[in-house]
C-alpha cells in the first residue's frame, strides 16, 4: 500500500452566485482557490503547507479529509482516492479543522473522547481505555472529567488533538494547529507533535513560520493557489543566500520610497508602530558595502537609528522575494 499522501495537480475553483432578496441571482463570482498543486508526504514526514490568507490551505485539507470535492487533478491518502474512495480515506486519516469549536463544550474531555471514540465504532470499553490512554499523553488526567467549557483554549485544543488520534490514523492533516493558543501551550502542543508522532505522515497548514521551522522536514510555500517553493527549511533558506537581510530600527517615522534608491536593494518592508517607532527590513545585496548609505537615509528624513543587525533570512523573507508579499499579515513588499 503506498502510505502517505499524494497530490497531483489539484485543482479547486470555488463558485458562488449573488442573489437579490435571496432568491434572484444577480452575479457570479469565481475564486480559484487552488490552481493545480503536486505535492506527497511520506510516513514518518512532517510537512508544513505556509502560506498566507487564502492561500488555498484550508481548501488542500478539506480536499483530503474528504469534505470538499477538487475540479480536477488526483489525491490519494495511504493509497485511497479521495473522490473514488472517500470512505476508506476517511478511515486513515485524523483531521484537526476548525479548532477548538468542533468539540462539544457541555461535555468533559473524557466524554468528549469516549463519544468520538464510539463514532470511530471503538467498543465502549476501547473507547474508555483510549480515552485514559488519550489523556494521560496530554497531560489531562487531572481535567478529564471537567467540562470542556470551563477549560483553558489550549486544554480544548489537546483534546482537539486527542481526539484526531483516537483511531491511530497513519495519517493526520491539522490545519493551524495552534491558531490563537498562548505561546506556551502552542509550545506544548508543537513538542508534542514533534516527539509523540514521529511515527506518523503529518501536514499541518500555518501562518506561523517559527511553527514550520521548527516542526517540518519540509515545507510547500503555498500563495494564490500554486506552490511557490518547497524543500527543507534550511534548503528554502539557503535560497536567499545572494542577498542580505538588514533589520533597522528607528525613531521617528520613515517613507520606503528613498530606500529603494540605495544600490542593491531589492525588497524593502516598513513596520510602523503607534509609539512612533519603525522597523525596516531590506533585501539587499551586501549590505555591508551600503550600510552608510541607510543610516543617511534615515537622518536625511529626520529620523534616528536606534540599532542595527543583519539577521538569518526567514521563511517570511523567502516568500516575499517570490511573491511580493509577505506571510505573516498579507502585507505587500515594495
Ligand atoms: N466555501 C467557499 N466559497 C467560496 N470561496 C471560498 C470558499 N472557501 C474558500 N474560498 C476562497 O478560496 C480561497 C482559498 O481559501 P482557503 O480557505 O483555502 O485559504 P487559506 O489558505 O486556508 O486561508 P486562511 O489563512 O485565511 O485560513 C480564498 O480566496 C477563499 O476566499
Ligand atoms: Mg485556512
Amino acid at each position: 500500500m503506498n502510505l502517505g499522501i499524494s497530490v497531483r495537480k489539484l485543482t479547486k475553483t470555488y463558485r458562488s452566485t449573488k442573489r437579490k432578496y435571496g432568491v434572484v441571482p444577480v452575479s457570479k463570482r469565481e475564486t480559484k482557490a487552488l490552481k493545480g498543486i503536486d505535492f506527497k508526504v511520506q510516513r514518518g514526514e512532517i510537512v508544513g503547507l505556509l502560506g498566507p490568507n487564502g492561500a488555498g490551505k484550508t481548501t488542500t485539507i478539506k480536499i483530503l479529509s474528504t469534505l470538499v470535492l477538487p475540479d480536477s487533478g488526483e489525491a490519494t491518502v495511504n493509497g485511497f482516492n479521495v473522490v473514488r474512495q472517500p470512505t476508506e480515506a476517511r478511515a486513515t486519516i485524523g483531521v484537526i479543522t476548525g479548532g477548538e469549536r468542533s468539540i462539544y463544550h457541555k461535555l468533559s474531555g473524557r466524554e468528549n473522547l469516549i463519544f468520538f471514540g464510539r463514532l470511530y465504532r471503538l467498543t465502549r470499553n476501547e473507547a474508555k481505555e483510549r480515552a485514559d490512554e488519550l489523556l494521560g499523553l496530554m497531560g489531562l488526567q487531572e481535567k478529564a472529567d471537567i467540562k470542556c467549557e470551563d477549560y483553558s483554549s489550549g486544554m480544548k485544543m489537546k483534546i482537539v488533538f486527542a481526539r484526531s488520534l483516537l483511531h491511530d490514523p497513519p495519517t493526520l492533516l491539522y490545519d493551524e494547529p495552534t491558531l490563537g493558543l498562548d505561546p506556551g501551550f502552542a509550545r506544548e502542543i508543537r513538542q508534542l507533535v514533534r516527539d509523540k508522532l514521529r511515527d506518523k505522515c503529518i501536514l499541518l497548514t500555518t501562518h506561523y513560520m517559527n511553527e514550520a521551522d521548527f516542526l517540518c522536514d519540509r515545507i510547500d510555500l503555498l500563495h494564490e493557489g500554486q506552490i511557490v517553493a518547497s524543500g527543507t527549511p534550511a534548503e528554502l533558506k539557503r535560497q536567499t543566500r545572494d542577498f542580505d537581510v538588514l533589520t533597522l530600527q528607528i525613531k521617528g517615522i520613515v517613507r520606503v520610497k528613498p530606500f529603494k534608491g540605495i544600490p542593491g536593494v531589492s525588497k524593502v518592508t516598513v513596520n510602523s508602530d503607534a509609539s512612533d517607532a519603525t522597523t525596516v527590513r531590506v533585501h539587499v545585496r551586501d549590505g555591508a558595502a551600503v550600510l552608510r548609505r541607510f543610516l543617511d537615509t534615515v537622518e536625511a528624513q529626520g529620523g534616528k537609528v536606534l540599532r542595527f543587525a543583519f539577521d538569518e533570512p526567514t521563511l517570511d523573507d523567502v516568500f516575499i522575494q517570490k511573491t511580493g508579499r509577505r506571510i505573516t499579515n498579507g502585507v505587500s513588499a515594495q
